[in-house]
């Protein structure tokens, strides 16, 4: 069974695949209305059921008209109306729901939960975010940088601020598409290292430092995340840390001429990322945003076995 759960499930060739896809598709439906549906239908007659038990508005939205485009629909079950949070257990949502839906998308808190859920379904199961990782996020991300022309290969990333979610599926991808990370965070934010191992064991350059500035240095694309994610304590010795992270003009003009800025939004503006860079030519924030949809749908289309 095809689960999505980390970007290693699919693999470097099958993630090649799904960004050819993805621009192909993308490209043949730009003057469209965004509800038509792709010319192949590919999904016609599919359902996708989609469980939230965090907010979400991409992830949500772009799921939805990925199923839509692919001549298929979605459902949402979030875990404040379903039985799911009044207790009935993983397992059993699994089979249920796999006797009704033909794939299962699940946002949630702990990556256990997940990888539960694809133990019992019978259907593909897709990571739409946990505490650990947030692989679809990336696909859209890779997408994103390969759009603004540059090749993945031998690309400089450099990611500030806090060492999560986000930065572990952007190792993984890392070590999948041969570029380099250079991870600034303070002390003790840093990524966990099974992600660090895992880039390295695949090819990727992985420099971890405190300085913001270091790894600014030449560095083609510029993340950020909020410093405090879905679940986590908004504490005040965390963003005291976080500080001197932040992606600022100064940050900016330390990387090349022809950067490019990305953050997964939500954003908070004036904490991980000024206003300035926020809204700059540099920024291609929006452009991300919009490649959730056309990532989603390679990613759906692995998922169901028609890539
Ligand atoms: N980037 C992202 O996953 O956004 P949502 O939380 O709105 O889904
Ligand atoms: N790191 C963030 C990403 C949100 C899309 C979080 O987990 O809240």
């Amino acid at each position: 069974m095809p689960h999505f759960l980390d970007l290693s499930d699919a693999g470097g060739n099958a993630i090649a695949a799904m960004l050819n896809d993805a621009q192909d598709r993308k490209a043949a439906r730009a003057t469209w209305p965004k509800g038509r549906i792709d010319a192949d239908a590919p999904l016609a007659g599919h359902v996708l059921a989609m469980i939230f038990e965090k907010n979400s508005t991409r992830t949500r939205v772009s799921f939805d008209m990925a199923m839509r485009q692919l001549g298929g629909s979605a459902l949402i079950l979030d875990s404040g109306t379903s039985q799911l949070g009044r207790g009935e257990s993983i397992a059993d949502t699994a089979r249920v729901l796999s006797r009704m839906v033909d794939a299962i998308m699940i946002r949630t808190d702990d990556h256990s939960k997940i990888e539960e859920m694809a133990h019992y379904a019978s259907v593909p199961v897709i990571n739409g975010l946990t505490d650990r990782s947030h692989p679809c996020q990336i696909v859209a991300d890779l997408l994103t940088i390969i759009e603004q022309g540059k090749p993945l290969p031998g690309l400089e990333l450099a990611w500030f601020g806090d060492g999560n979610n986000v930065l572990h599926s952007i190792l993984e991808a890392a070590g999948l598409m041969k570029f380099n990370v250079r991870v600034a965070t303070p002390a003790g934010f840093e990524p966990d290292q099974e992600f660090i191992e895992m880039a390295r064991a695949g090819g990727a350059k992985v420099t971890l430092t405190q300085d913001a500035s270091a790894a600014a240095t030449g560095a083609d694309i510029i993340v950020t995340d909020t410093w405090i994610s879905m679940g986590q304590d908004n504490a005040q010795p965390k963003l005291e840390a976080m500080a001197p992270y932040q992606v600022n003009d100064a940050l900016m003009g330390t990387a090349k001429a022809d950067a490019r800025f990305l953050h997964c939004l939500p954003a908070h503006v004036g904490d991980e990322v000024n206003e300035t860079v926020f809204e700059s030519p540099q920024s291609v924030v929006f452009d991300e945003a919009e490649n959730r949809i056309h990532a989603q749908k390679s990613v759906l289309l692995w998922s169901l076995g028609k890539l």
